[in-house]
This record gives structure tokens, C-alpha cells and sequence, in this order.
């Protein structure tokens, strides 16, 4: 029970500095904090060699032009060793054709999985559920997801959430359900009945005082 609640712990939090960690990876050992200046996509999957998380890493990789494109680092993780990630790369770009241009946390110690509450005892004591951290150049924690071992991830979801973040910091505004870039943008609504009031001919595509939308 205390090692359950001890691993369930480290929930990291919106909004506030996402924990900083060294770790060794593929592309050699890595500091979170180094890759101030970018936005940072921290993803873990369950096992090396599984047939979900090949199929992820070949989603990911697919995308990565366009992550690239959108100033987006991503950056892999799970229990497995860099050994293990190695050869499961390798096996990747053998059988599939498609190389992994990213780094891969080796988290053998669990010290990252642990800060991030990626080991879910629910669906195992031992392997990270799969997770994404959107961290902001800043150092700021943007959004979490997370998701059981059994279901993999949508690349577009995580593309478009990334969009929607950058438009959201570069605006203050915000996002409505299904936005796509280009998209109108929503005026977040007003505190105050004072504000409520001028909403209305501030110039806003308006439904109503609480529902303006804005072309960018
Ligand atoms: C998979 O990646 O295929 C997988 C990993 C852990 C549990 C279930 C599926």
C-alpha cells in the first residue's frame, strides 16, 4: 500500500514548472531543462517490442516533420533499456521502414516515470501507462494526457492540442471543442457584470454576452 501510494505521488501540475530530470536516452544522456526555447512533447509507452506502442512510435515519427515544423521536441520514454530501445529502433526502421528521429528515455531506475505519475498501479505496478506532457518553452506543463495499456494514441489530437496551446499562449484566448487551426478563436468570458456589458460591442462575433468568437 505504501509503494502504491508512494509511485501514485509525483503527479505533476498545470501551470506550474514541469519537473526538471537528466536521463540517459538514445541520443545520450538528456536534461529536460536543456530544451528551453522549444516545446517539449515527453511521451511514455508501456514495453519496447509490443504491437500498440510500435504502431505509436511509427504514428509519432510520421509526424515528425510537423512537430519539427510547429517547434515541438519529442521525446520518448518507458522502463526498457537504451539497449532494448536500440534494437526495437532498429527493428522499427527494418520491418517498417520508418526511422525514429527522436530521443528514448531509458527509465530503468523509474525516477522520471515516478515525478511525471506515469506507472499507474491500476493498470500495472510496473510499466508506464501512456502518457504526453506538453511543456511550454518556459518550462511550463501546458497538458496532460493519459491513457490505459491498451489503446493507442491519435497523433492528430496531439498535433491539434499543440496548435491550440501555441494559439492560446501567442493570443490569450481560447479554443472550442473539435478547433482546428484557422479556426475562430473564443473570447474568454467576462468576470464581471461591467465587462459582460462592454463584451458586447467590443467588436466579437457574439452568440451571447458569455459566447464571442474572434477570426485571427
Ligand atoms: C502494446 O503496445 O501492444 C501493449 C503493451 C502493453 C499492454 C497491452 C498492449
Amino acid at each position: 500500500m505504501e509503494e502504491a501510494q508512494e509511485i501514485q505521488r509525483g503527479l505533476p501540475v498545470l501551470g506550474k514548472e514541469a519537473p526538471d530530470f537528466e536521463a540517459p536516452t538514445t541520443h545520450g544522456t538528456i536534461k529536460l531543462s536543456d530544451y528551453r526555447g522549444k516545446w517539449v512533447v515527453l511521451f511514455s509507452h508501456p514495453a519496447d517490442f509490443t504491437p500498440v506502442c510500435t504502431s505509436e512510435f511509427i504514428g509519432f515519427a510520421e509526424k515528425h516533420e510537423e512537430f519539427a515544423k510547429a517547434n515541438v521536441q519529442l521525446i520518448g520514454l518507458s522502463v526498457d533499456s537504451v539497449s532494448s530501445h536500440i534494437a526495437w529502433v532498429r527493428n522499427i526502421e527494418e520491418k517498417f521502414g520508418v526511422s525514429i528521429a527522436f530521443p528514448v528515455i531509458a527509465d530503468l531506475s523509474t525516477h522520471v516515470a515516478k515525478l511525471y505519475g506515469m506507472i499507474q498501479e491500476g493498470e500495472s505496478a510496473t510499466v508506464t501507462v501512456r502518457t504526453v506532457f506538453v511543456i511550454d518553452p518556459d518550462g511550463i506543463l501546458r497538458a496532460m494526457i493519459y491513457y490505459p495499456l491498451t489503446n493507442g494514441r491519435n497523433m492528430d489530437e496531439i498535433l491539434r492540442l499543440i496548435h491550440s496551446l501555441q494559439v492560446t499562449a501567442t493570443h490569450k484566448m481560447a479554443t472550442p471543442a473539435n478547433w482546428q487551426p484557422g479556426d475562430a478563436v473564443v473570447v474568454p468570458p467576462p468576470g464581471t457584470t461591467e465587462a459582460a456589458q462592454a463584451r458586447l460591442s467590443e467588436g466579437y462575433d457574439c452568440v451571447d454576452w458569455y459566447f464571442c468568437k474572434k477570426k485571427l
